[in-house]
């Protein structure tokens, strides 16, 4: 019988070596990269899926992520590195598990940690001695050690003697060609020393340095704090856009002069709302176990409700633009540009696009929209097919609403022919005026 040691040398020489057999369950935004990204180190990997129609696509050599192309997929696929799957089975055969789940909130704003349970009963359930198990899903502080850790315990794991089990947050950006998976430094955090290195081992195969930490909890707040930070400063832009609005300055223009100052301070930009499985969600994982603890967590409440409010104010601002106009809300011609909830992704999650053309229309506006990455987009009673932007439709339209600045939209043209722009990106700035443009 292996010892201790044995068990996690064996597994660290089969990592080393990229002998070991992979299995990422969920293979979405985040594990479809980190599955692509340990296949092209060498390694053999697994991408289960619950989705029977997805593994169809990814096992056609089709992408469904920007981060990965078709073509290095279906490299990959040929070469026998990756494969799609909905077989369960796969995990008894497997070294190492990571876990990609969604991690969302339920109607009442809770987290709905419902996939994570999951997945860790379907990898419990058949977990063989020397496995590593590691979470990548965002979650709250405590999940590992007080929601996986005990799921093990029950079928009798001896976690850090014969299975290894760590957190280490996704960071990724989906669609930003920049920083990929495999630029991004990751944090570790394991139940044990042993753990900690052993999931280390495996992520120094493939992205440039591992931030090993204490415990699975300090790996879980690490990832929350990095997307409360990004929240607050997203709100606090917002605001700012307000305020700048009744002083009858531009907020751009301001930001961005305040960016040129070295040290100290990092330029966010206002917009539409938040959206996307992350921003949205990951700070109320964190204000939820933080009630539970007698704490109530106001900057991420008041970050929450401002971004919250910006598509009633995009709605007021379409309104008045038109007021402006002499047109009514009602019967205007509206053509919505981008429906998804950032530039160059097609992700349509939590987009504040939803509300802001459901607040449209139900005030009687006749609403288009265009969006390359989207081709339909469901919205109350209907599901609306995009459009081309055409001299037509900008011609038609009362007044054309940017809510995402994807880099396909000629905004110079846009600009030409539309008789109102209401701009929510800072997308037309530096641009030749022809119509009228109000911008956030
Ligand atoms: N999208 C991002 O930008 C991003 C970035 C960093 C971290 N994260 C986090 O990563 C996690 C995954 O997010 P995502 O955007 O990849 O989600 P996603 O919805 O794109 O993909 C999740 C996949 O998991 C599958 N799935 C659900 N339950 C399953 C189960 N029990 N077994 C097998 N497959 C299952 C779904 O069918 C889906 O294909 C979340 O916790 C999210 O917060 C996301």
């Amino acid at each position: 019988m292996e010892t201790l040691l044995d068990c996690a040398t064996a597994l660290t020489r089969r990592i080393e070596a990229r002998t070991a057999r992979l299995a990422i369950i969920g293979q979405g935004y985040v594990g479809l990269p980190l599955a692509v990204e340990f296949a092209a180190m060498g390694f053999r990997v697994t991408g289960l899926d619950s989705d029977p129609a997805r593994v169809a696509t990814l096992a056609h050599g089709q992408s469904c992520t920007p981060d990965v192309t078709s073509v290095e997929l279906t490299a990959l696929l040929r070469e026998g590195r990756y494969e799609a799957s909905t077989d369960f089975g796969v995990l008894e055969r497997s070294d190492v598990v990571i876990i990609c789940v969604p991690t969302p909130l339920r109607k009442s704003k809770d987290p709905d940690i419902s996939f994570v349970v999951a997945a860790v009963e379907a990898v419990a359930a058949g977990f063989r001695r020397g496995q590593l198990v590691v979470l990548e899903s965002t979650t709250y502080p405590g999940t590992t050690e007080e929601l996986v850790l005990p799921m093990f315990k029950a079928r009798g794991a001896r976690i850090g003697e014969d299975l290894f089990l760590a957190f280490s947050p996704e960071r990724i950006d989906p669609g930003n060609s920049v920083f990929r998976a495999r630029d991004i430094p990751k944090v570790v955090g394991g139940v044990t020393p042993a753990c900690t290195r052993l999931a280390s081992a495996l992520y120094r195969t493939v992205v440039p340095g591992v931030q090993e930490v204490s415990s699975p909890r300090v790996a879980e707040l690490v990832k929350l704090y990095e997307n409360v930070f990004r929240n607050v400063n997203i709100a606090l832009a917002n605001e700012f856009a307000l305020m700048c609005q009744r002083l009858e300055v531009s907020t751009k223009e301001v930001i961005d002069a305040a960016a040129t100052k070295p040290f100290g301070f990092m330029a966010f930009y206002p917009g539409p709302g938040i959206g996307g499985h992350c921003i949205p969600v990951d700070p109320l994982y964190l204000s939820w176990k933080m009630r539970l603890n007698g704490y109530e967590a106001r900057f991420i409440a008041l970050a929450d409700e401002i971004n919250r409010a910006m598509p009633r104010h995009v709605l007021t601002m379409v309104s008045e633009a038109l007021n402006d106009m002499g047109r009514p809300l009602m019967c205007a011609r509206i053509l919505v540009l981008g429906v998804a909830y950032k530039r160059g992704v097609s992700d349509t999650r939590e987009s504040p696009a939803q509300e802001i053309i459901n607040a449209l229309r139900r005030r009687g506006a006749d609403v288009v929209y265009a969006d390359p990455h989207v081709p339909s987009f469901p919205v109350e009673e209907t599901t609306l097919k995009a459009i081309d932007v055409t001299q037509e439709v900008l011609r038609w339209a009362d007044c054309v609403l940017i809510l995402t600045d994807h880099p396909e939209f000629d905004f110079q043209r846009i600009l030409e022919t539309a008789r109102l722009v209401v701009d929510t990106r800072n997308a037309t700035c530096g641009l030749t005026l022809a119509g009228r443009v109000v911008r956030l």
